[in-house]
């Protein structure tokens, strides 16, 4: 099977392509990427030469670049999208181009070439806050609430219309949210371990009273992995592990990990429209594709420190004074 993956050198998409990349059930893996900044040409540093694996530089946003580059694939998985929540309320316009133009692109040349399947990553945060004690399936109503949701949700309602009115074979799956190694140092753990290492306060935003449910990329990946190899057409998939914790319990358990004392934090200005709560009830992946998580929280929790201390040479030229900013969407954006 020919692989074509898109924003494979992200965070989630270069632990994507290390997974398949020697896995028999691929012959080769391309990797299409605009190299926009939470990108990085070393997460995938060691597949140079590797005959099953091509990068090919370019934008989803560019019809004519994606439908020659789909054109041979047998399936698709498409992650590339501008995913960070904050920055789309600085400036939404490079999130409408890239998660929604783009992913548009992505179906149109998926149908006209009858590819066999394509994933579209989504997230957990389509379904917006979720009550105490609700948990969200895939036939809740979605009601994202930043601009970054809203694009993800209207990215999906493309592909599931695809399904409906051209037979294109599309899934959806909506994860939680991800933690592990090379993800980009403006996201919650990997700058609370940066800005700890340079002595600096931890923002949480708010009181740290708002809950997420995490779970480890590579748990992740295997189930997107299942989906792509057991999947049907037309479905959608909740994608979850661990139950959920407040971000200022996150923060603290990082901190602790560190040897960092709880002082550290600081509670700052809320973000605007900040979702309260995200969960997602699981089951239908358990139970149709018989995928489960296989890491433990406490244990990938600990491993991803440990690989952000080991690891200060890659982070070092990304942790710039915007990535760690403390109110990152007042930064003004295009
Ligand atoms: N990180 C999470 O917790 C999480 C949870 C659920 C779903 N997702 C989804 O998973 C996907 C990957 O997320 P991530 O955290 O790895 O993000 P990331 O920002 O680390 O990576 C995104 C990649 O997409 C590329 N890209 C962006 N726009 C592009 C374009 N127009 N053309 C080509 N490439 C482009 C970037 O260069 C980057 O390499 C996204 O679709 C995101 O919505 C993320």
């Amino acid at each position: 099977m020919k692989l074509v993956v898109t924003g494979g050198l992200g965070f989630i998409g270069s632990n994507f392509i290390r997974q398949v990349v020697d896995d028999d059930s691929f012959s080769k893996v391309v990797n299409i990427d605009a190299l926009h900044y939470g990108s990085d040409p070393r997460n995938l540093a060691e597949l140079h030469g590797n005959a099953r694996y091509e990068f090919i530089r370019g934008d989803i946003a560019n019809p004519g670049f994606v439908r020659r580059h789909v054109r041979s694939a047998d399936a698709v998985v498409n992650f590339a999208a501008e995913s960070h929540v904050d920055r789309s309320i600085a400036g939404p316009a490079p999130f409408v181009r890239s998660n929604i133009i783009g992913a548009y692109n992505v179906l149109e040349a998926v149908r006209e070439n009858g590819v066999g399947m394509l994933i579209q990553v989504s997230t957990d945060e389509v379904y917006g806050s979720a009550e105490a004690g609700e948990a969200f399936d895939e036939g809740s109503m979605l009601n994202p609430s930043n601009p970054y949701a809203a694009t993800k949700a209207s990215a999906e309602a493309l592909a599931m219309s695809y399904h409906k009115t051209y037979g294109t074979r599309t899934v959806v799956t909506r994860c939680s949210n991800n933690f592990g190694p090379y993800q980009f140092p403006e996201k919650l753990i990997p700058k609370t371990i940066i800005r700890a290492l340079k002595g600096m306060k931890v923002p949480v935003y708010g009181k740290g009273v708002q809950s997420r449910s995490w779970i480890y990329v590579l748990d992740h990946v295997e189930a997107l992995k299942r989906v792509l190899l057991k999947g049907r057409p037309g479905e959608v998939y909740n994608i979850a592990a661990w139950s959920e914790m407040t971000n200022r319990d996150l923060v603290e358990r990082v901190l602790s990990l560190m040897g960092k004392d709880g002082d550290l934090i600081e509670n700052v200005e809320d973000r605007p429209g900040h979702d309260r709560r995200y969960s997602i009830d699981a089951s239908k992946i358990r139970r149709d594709l018989g995928w489960r998580p296989k890491h433990e929280f406490d244990e990938a929790l600990r491993e991803t420190v440990d690989w952000y201390l080991n690891n200060r040479s890659w982070w070092r030229p990304l942790a710039t004074r915007s990535a760690l900013h403390e109110a990152p969407w007042k930064l003004r954006r295009g």
